[in-house]
């Protein structure tokens, strides 16, 4: 059986914040965003808005793009998310709610390759007959939680939501491949805390977003890579014949460097990481629908998408559109 993405929908909150309204009360610039992470801007939930909200929104507009059938059959929620709007209930289950799905749901926490990993849970659902459809949403309120006074990460982060059916395809479509992996020996580099009021090394848990920043880029370049081709492989493909390349949003110059490694065109990745700076499970699904707005992808190309994050996690893989 083949299983692929029957349906896509997104969201982000409409209030735009500049790098130039962070220059108004934080030491930094636009230069220096711009110059090293290639963000202009990015979307901010206003305060009553939260994960479930955008969410919610984003299934909204794939009802609108492709009518009230797109949800019928779905019986499997995911929402990854690294900001569920409680720890329990599972923000999934409020989607479900709102939606009246007959389906079961739950969240999915990986960093922000949370939505790859819900992908590979939804194949997997699917393929092997436990669902029939598979809701998978990436959403993000990672506004709420960042340090506004830290400048070294109050600026990458922004709020969206994509969301996807997961089903069954024609044969020769749809996924081809997945790569999931993690390295928690990295846990320290990005976190966030709760419950246990200290990491694994005895270091003390953030109250908001902590991130190593130099750490993240090189585990990021080194893994966008490794997992991008292992994904390729296991697909039976090679780079040259993937037509499109959707990455996470996190860093322009990130996306670049596994671009220029994987040998693939300029006008073949999709990248917005400057209007939307990074939305974390969203970033993908955001991506990808801007892609195929924009008739950058075709019926049979090869898509590859790579993740990596707070884990450290990566996941990778390809699809047949
Ligand atoms: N404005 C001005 N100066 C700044 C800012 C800012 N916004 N942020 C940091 N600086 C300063 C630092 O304080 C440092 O100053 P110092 O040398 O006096 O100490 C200097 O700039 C250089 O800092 P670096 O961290 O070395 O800068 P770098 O070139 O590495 O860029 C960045 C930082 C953009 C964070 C980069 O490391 C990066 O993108 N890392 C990957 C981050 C990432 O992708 N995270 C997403 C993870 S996904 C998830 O799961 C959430």
């Amino acid at each position: 059986m083949s299983v692929g993405i029957l349906a896509l929908g997104t969201y982000a909150p409409p209030k735009v914040m500049t790098n130039h309204d962070f220059e108004k009360f934080l030491d930094t610039t636009d230069e220096w965003i711009t110059s090293r992470t290639g963000i202009k801007e990015r979307r901010i939930a206003d305060e009553h808005e939260f994960t479930s909200d955008l969410a919610i929104r984003a299934v909204e507009n794939l009802v609108a793009r492709y009518g009230e059938g797109a949800l019928e059959g779905v019986d499997l929620v995911i929402v990854a998310t690294n900001t569920p709007d409680a720890l329990f209930p599972a923000t999934a289950a409020l989607v479900q709610d709102h939606f009246k799905l007959n389906a079961g749901a739950y969240d999915l926490l990986a960093g922000c390759p949370g939505w790859g990993y819900a992908l590979a849970q939804a194949y997997g659902m699917v393929h092997s007959g436990v669902c029939k459809k598979v809701l998978a949403v990436g959403a993000e309120a990672l506004t709420k939680i960042i340090n506004w006074q830290d400048r070294s990460t109050a600026v990458l982060f922004g709020d969206g939501a994509g969301a996807a059916v997961v089903g069954q395809v024609p044969e020769g479509y749809g996924f081809k491949s997945f790569v999931l992996g993690a390295d928690g020996s990295g846990a320290k580099e990005l976190a966030l805390g709760c419950l246990n009021p200290r990491l694994p090394g005895d270091l003390p848990m953030p109250k908001t977003v902590y991130m190593n920043g130099r750490e993240v880029f090189k585990f990021a370049v080194r893994v966008m890579n490794e997992a991008s081709l292992e994904a390729i492989q296991k697909a039976g493909l090679t780079p040259e014949q993937i037509k499109f390349f959707v990455p996470h949003q996190a860093n322009a110059r990130i996306i670049e460097s596994a671009r220029e490694r994987l040998g693939l065109p300029v006008g073949q990745v999709w990248v917005n990481v400057d209007r939307y700076g990074n939305t974390s499970t969203a970033s993908m699904p955001i991506a990808l629908q801007e892609a195929l707005d924009a008739g950058q992808i075709h019926d049979g190309d090869h898509i590859l998408f790579v993740t990596f994050g707070a884990g450290l996690t990566w996941a990778a893989s390809v699809l047949t559109w």
